[in-house]
């Protein structure tokens, strides 16, 4: 049984349905659950389209509210779906809530928890995530690990056991589908932008959207970048929102500020930036399987790798520091190295396998 709930989560979960599906196995076969965390049509629906992710068997329907609130009414959906399903395994990808509500209800009822992109620390316990990650990792059976940091990361936490470096499943996700975007996308042509002529920015992390003066910074760095380089901005739902209560969105006109877009779109925009601007977890690591140079919108970064081989900056969130970071990162050379961090784009079949040989015991 999958449980996810948010839209990288869909991603991620879409490269592990499509090698249970290629199986073509009657001794293997996929429940998901989605929680209903992410539920706008853009967030969610066209994501199970595009990347061919079967209908989920649940929606739990549950979104907004508080941390504990949300996390409290999906551990108890959950609980129930497992009883009914009586699962070999749950499934859980990533950091979100509805990765915690997974673990969590499923080590409860001693269903084995298996947890995709186990082992990665902010070691900053004020991000939800940090929490949510350390939770799962400690209820899961098996911590299927992205790179050998992740692994280090739970070794210094007393994990060893259940715990390998498969890969990690979004470069699986982009060798899968990266050239399909970049051959069918129109998107680059739609926004009238030019390969290497513009910067894709996007934020959304908590940390950032709650901070009025965080959020009045990166806007306002993102707007002076708009000066010399078109700024393509596919707004988060939630900053949406904060845009507006801030009264930020009237003076953003210089951005091109669009709704979020589909996974083939992102990944096609990603490809044709000249710098990514970001604070999502997922973007990094996108620019970097690209070779696009990138800007984190944070003080620290789980994907350290792309941080020590130069491909991205931390750059917090004072415009002075994002202003500075670009002035780098717009320069840097894109023939810098990319040594093989993130595995070999067969992590879902590793996880398959995985799943498989350990299901008897
Ligand atoms: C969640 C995850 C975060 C992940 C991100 C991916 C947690 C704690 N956070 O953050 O780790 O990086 O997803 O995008 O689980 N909203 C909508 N429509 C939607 C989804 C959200 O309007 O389809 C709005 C709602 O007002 C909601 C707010 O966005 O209250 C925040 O949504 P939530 O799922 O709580 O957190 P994210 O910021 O999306
Ligand atoms: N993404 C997308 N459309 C967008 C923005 C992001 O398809 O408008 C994809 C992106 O390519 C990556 C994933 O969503 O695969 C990252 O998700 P997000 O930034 O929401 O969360 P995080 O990775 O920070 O948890």
């Amino acid at each position: 049984m999958t449980v996810l709930g948010a839209r990288p989560q869909f991603i991620k979960a879409a490269t592990v349905s499509r090698v249970i599906r290629d199986a073509a196995s009657v001794d293997v076969s996929e429940v998901i659950v989605h929680t209903g965390q992410h539920y706008d049509e853009a967030m969610s629906r066209i994501f199970f389209e595009e990347l061919d992710i079967p209908s989920p068997h649940y929606n739990l329907g549950i979104s907004g509210l508080s941390h504990g609130a949300m996390t409290g009414r999906m551990l108890e959906a959950v609980e129930t779906v497992v009883q009914r399903e009586k699962p070999d395994w749950v499934l859980v990808y990533g950091d979100t809530n509805s990765t915690l509500a997974g673990a969590l209800a499923a080590a409860k009822l001693r269903v084995p928890v298996a947890h995709v992109e186990a082992g990665l620390r902010s070691f900053n316990m004020r991000m939800p995530e940090e929490i949510n990650r350390i939770v799962a990792d400690r209820l899961s059976t098996i911590l299927f690990c992205p790179t050998d940091v992740a692994v280090a990361n739970l070794a210094r936490e007393g994990l060893t056991a259940g715990v390998q470096n498969v890969g990690d499943v979004m470069y699986d996700a982009v060798l899968y589908c990266g050239a399909k975007a970049r051959n069918t996308s129109r998107i680059l042509r739609d926004l009238r932008l030019t390969e290497s002529g513009f910067a894709l920015a996007t934020c959304h992390r908590q940390e950032n959207t709650e901070d009025p003066a965080r959020m009045v910074g990166i806007v306002g760095a993102l707007a002076t970048i708009a000066d010399e380089l078109p700024v393509v901005f596919p707004v988060h739902p939630r900053t949406r929102k904060r845009l507006s209560e801030l009264g930020l969105d009237a003076g953003l006109s210089r951005l091109r500020m669009v709704e979020p877009v589909s996974y083939l779109e992102m990944i096609a925009l990603e490809q044709g930036a000249r710098v990514v601007i970001t604070d999502s977890g997922g973007v990094q690591k996108e620019a970097f399987f690209f070779g696009v140079p990138c800007i984190t919108l944070r003080e620290e970064t789980e994907w350290v790798e792309t941080v020590n081989s130069g491909w991205n900056r931390l750059s917090g969130a004072a415009p002075v520091q994002i202003l500075a970071a670009y002035e780098v990162q717009k320069e840097f050379g894109r023939h810098a190295g990319r040594p093989n961090f993130f595995g070999d784009g067969r992590a879902a079949e590793r996880i398959l396998s995985a799943l498989r040989r350990n299901r008897a015991e």
